[in-house]
């Protein structure tokens, strides 16, 4: 079946992880320890799970798209609550709570 299918993440700094294919981005690196930011929990509002991707890109939804556009950063990094795995992927966390001296944010929601 499609829905059992793994990918890997690799994560500059931290390691390579196998993810179940369809988990969303940000709650993959939080379950394998990595500090991502995600302060509005996964609303596509305030960019603090931006990653910038090292492998090719994965598509961009509108909701991430208007986000980033609003704010002037389109192109620069993409935002890990909007992306679901669906392939392996090479990214580095560009806002590690533990770097910005908070609290990684609001519970992101399957
Ligand atoms: S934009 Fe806030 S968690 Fe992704």
């Amino acid at each position: 079946m499609a829905d059992m299918a793994k990918h890997s993440i690799t994560v500059e700094g931290f390691g390579t992880y196998e993810v179940e294919s369809g988990t969303k981005l940000v709650r993959a690196l939080e379950q394998n320890g990595v500090d991502v930011s995600h302060r509005c929990g996964g609303q596509a509002r305030c960019t603090t799970c931006r990653v910038e991707f090292q492998s090719e890109e994965p598509p961009m939804g509108e909701a991430e798209r208007q986000s980033l556009d609003e704010d002037g950063v389109l192109g620069q990094f993409r935002l890990s609550c909007q992306i679901r795995v669906d392939r392996d992927m090479e990214v580095k966390v560009l806002m590690r709570a533990s770097d910005q001296g908070w609290e990684p944010g609001a519970e992101v929601e399957e």
